[in-house]
């Protein structure tokens, strides 16, 4: 047992006696001070879009993999997204960094999304159009033909660095701009939560992706409250938890949040000391975009399921990437726990998605739209749009 094992498991004793008090009144729930009312401009405004996706996607550190999906140096991943596409690898001294996913000779892409293990690692980048390859650190190592240019044009030629930082298992890049990345800066009072989710040991199980007709924030709406599990989720988890009652951790733009297992309901009136021992289980936002479904399987197996949404091409399209990580645990114990391993295809992720979309429709159609009203029982929607009021303010 590591002493994270140890924090996790205070943390889930003490959020549990939060949601037994809630539900023992009938089912309060953790509530913001007062009700946000959001313009519904918030989200169609093509300024204000434009505005987040530099703001928050460009100029902040955003989750491009995890440590083990790049576990030995030489292994490399691809992360495409709003517009741009990086290349993410392991050194030969086993630090990450990051460089855009284009050739210095004419600027072909060297991997590209379907490209198998053979290009995913080795101490070469070699470009497939005319095969110029790239060491670990982005500089030129052969060129085929090398005649055919003077040396001085090919002493410049290098492969473009994009910021990138390791912490805690997570692997950061930065889209815009040369200056190394402030992981304490972005996360201040998180990090200590952050690392006692202990992802460095997390491996990848499988991966997926989902392209919506609404914007990223509708998306992201949807995660952050179980107000609507009894109703949207009535056919998926409305029996797995207590909608309606959760509590809510802030950290500034990144928050926990942590629902009402169904089961918790037997704990009202039981004496503490009887309770059985509390299994860790959260679901963590880090700003702008990144929610982990993170928990405990069994007495060692550890899981999270990262969704990271994405504004697409306009303001009413985005991506989801979703995957699954999986440490001391096998893959058949985690889909018999949650029944599928593909979150882009489950029964929760389509409700959720054929809402967002119907607003999305509502919002960009023509007319006056009223605001949209966010309750005081949904504080982490509020957080979220609080932390882009703080970064980007509200459209004029
Ligand atoms: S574009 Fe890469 S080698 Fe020509
Ligand atoms: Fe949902």
């Amino acid at each position: 047992m590591t002493m994270f094992h140890e924090v996790r498991h205070a943390q889930a004793r003490s959020v549990r006696q939060r949601l037994v008090a809630h539900i023992a009144t009938g089912g309060s729930t953790d509530l913001a001070p007062t009700v946000l009312r959001l313009p519904a401009r918030c989200y169609t405004d093509p300024t204000q879009w434009a505005a987040e996706r530099q703001a928050l996607f460009e100029e902040l550190p955003v989750i491009a993999c995890l440590a083990q999906d790049i576990p030995r140096p030489g292994d490399r991943a691809l992360f495409e997204v709003a517009g741009h596409s990086v290349l993410i690898l392991r050194d030969d001294d086993g630090q990450v960094r990051a460089f855009r996913n284009r050739c210095a000779h004419r600027s072909a892409q060297l991997m590209r999304p379907g490209d198998d293990s053979g290009v995913r690692r080795g101490r070469r980048i070699v470009c497939p159009f005319h095969g110029w390859s790239y060491d670990l650190s982005g500089r030129l190592a052969n060129v085929p033909g090398r005649a055919g240019f003077d040396p001085q044009t090919l002493e410049d030629c290098r492969l473009s660095p994009v910021a990138a930082a390791e912490k805690d298992g997570v692997v950061f890049v930065r889209l815009r701009g040369d200056e190394p990345l402030d992981l304490p800066g972005h996360l201040r009072g998180f990090a200590p939560v952050l690392a006692t989710l202990e992802l460095a040991a997390m491996s990848p199980v499988q991966t997926s992706r989902l392209d919506a007709r609404t914007n990223w924030k509708i998306a992201i709406d949807t995660y952050a409250e179980s107000y609507h599990f009894s109703v949207l989720h009535a056919r998926s988890i409305r029996d797995a938890y207590i909608s309606d009652v959760a509590a809510f951790d802030d950290y500034g733009a990144h928050w926990v949040l942590t629902f009402a297992e169904r089961a918790l309901a037997d704990l009202v009136g039981m004496p503490e000391q009887k309770w059985p021992e509390a299994r860790h289980a959260g679901t963590y936002f880090i700003f702008p975009n990144t929610v982990l479904v993170a928990g405990d399987i069994g007495p060692n197996g550890r899981f999270v399921r990262m969704f990271r949404i994405f504004p697409g091409e306009t303001p009413g399209e985005m991506v989801c990437l979703f995957s699954v990580h999986i440490a001391g645990l096998s893959v058949e114990c985690y889909q018999a726990k949650f029944g599928t391993i593909d979150d882009s295809k489950s029964d929760v992720t389509l409700e959720d998605y054929d809402v967002a979309e119907g607003i999305w429709s509502n919002l960009a159609a023509a007319g006056e739209k009223p605001d949209l009203i966010v309750g005081r029982n949904e504080p982490a929607v509020q957080a979220f749009h609080r932390a882009i009021l703080d970064r980007v303010g509200l459209p004029i």
